[in-house]
């Protein structure tokens, strides 16, 4: 089963791409099933090319072919030491700029993602970049956040633009345990937590491809978290409902018994975490802080 799934954060440098090679290396194989190549579509620009002093950016040569009209993207992959295989961005943010308008806009990261399973870095997750396109495309949209007040606020404040009004399947990651129970953070933000990353410099320089620590590449502790991460995702995207068919008039049709729960709104209340947890490990301090209208059941 191939699928694509996008990760950003919403602000800082969580460590999204790190987390999206280490997802992509983690992901497991099986006979038969779909191959998956991380994408780094950030229009600020890409780091892997120069990590793995890579000699070029395969996301611009996919794009001059994207724009004559051939989409395909096998030609650009490279495998990277360690066998991850990866579409580079460019270094300068106005190339990477321009490929990743090409790519997202007119829909060849999501027809690559029919027969590969695609894991794309968007850098910031923000609807208005050229990589927004991307946002509504994916079968998984991963928030990549510091569990810390200020970066769960910023989650919380863009809940509905992120969940496409609850509409999208969305999910948290973690990097660095959080102080409060994982319940708390997923109830707080409104968006289940998919799992923890764990802060681990050198397992991030490993999959960076420098040199660091004594342990394997795929046994730090990173790499063990980015494995189990990735086996989750890929039962997310083998759970996934099969597309409804299209009526001639292109409405989907909802299957009966089901019409119920298809469009179920709801009112959440979102809490963020306010002050410092209990001594008990609780979560004291959390405060409410706004109320979001969620319409659920009408993902793509
Ligand atoms: N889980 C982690 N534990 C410790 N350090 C990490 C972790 N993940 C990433 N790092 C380190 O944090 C820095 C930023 O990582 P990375 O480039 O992946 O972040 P990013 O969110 O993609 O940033 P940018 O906004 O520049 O694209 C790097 O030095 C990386 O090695
Ligand atoms: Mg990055």
């Amino acid at each position: 089963m191939s699928g694509l799934i996008v990760i950003g954060s919403v602000k800082g440098s969580p460590g999204v791409t790190t987390a999206s090679l280490g997802l992509a290396a983690g992901w497991p194989m099986r006979p038969g099933g779909a191959p998956v190549v991380a994408v780094e579509a950030d229009p600020a620009g890409g780091d892997v090319l120069g990590w793995y002093e890579l000699p070029a950016a395969g996301l611009v040569a996919w794009a001059a072919q994207a724009r004559s009209g051939r989409s395909g993207l096998s030609g650009y992959v490279q495998r990277l030491p360690g066998g991850v295989e990866v579409v580079a961005a460019p270094v300068e943010a106005a190339a990477a700029r321009g490929a990743v308008e090409v790519l997202a806009r007119g829909g060849a990261v999501r027809a690559a993602a029919d027969s590969v399973t695609v894991v794309v870095d968007v850098g910031r997750l923000d609807p208005s970049s050229p990589a927004g396109p991307l946002l509504g495309a994916a079968d998984v949209l991963v928030v990549l956040a510091r569990p810390v007040p200020a970066e769960l606020a910023r989650v919380v404040a863009g809940e509905a633009q992120l969940t496409g009004a609850g509409r999208r399947e969305c999910v948290l990651l973690l990097v660095g345990e959080p102080r409060w129970p994982v319940e708390r953070v997923a109830e707080s933000v409104g968006m289940p937590v998919l799992g923890v990353l764990p802060h681990d410099a050198q397992g991030a320089r490993r999959i960076a491809g420098r040199p660091g620590g004594r342990r394997a590449t795929g046994h730090t502790p990173l790499a063990r978290a980015c494995r189990e991460v990735a086996g989750r995702l890929a039962a997310e995207l083998e759970a996934r409902p099969v597309p409804l068919p299209a009526t001639p008039l292109g409405v989907p049709v909802i299957p009966v018994g089901t019409a119920g729960s298809a469009a179920v709104s709801r009112t959440a209340t979102v809490l963020v975490p306010g002050g410092a947890p209990s001594r008990e490990g609780g979560g004291g301090g959390w405060v409410p802080s706004t109320s979001v209208r969620r319409d659920r059941g009408e993902r793509r």
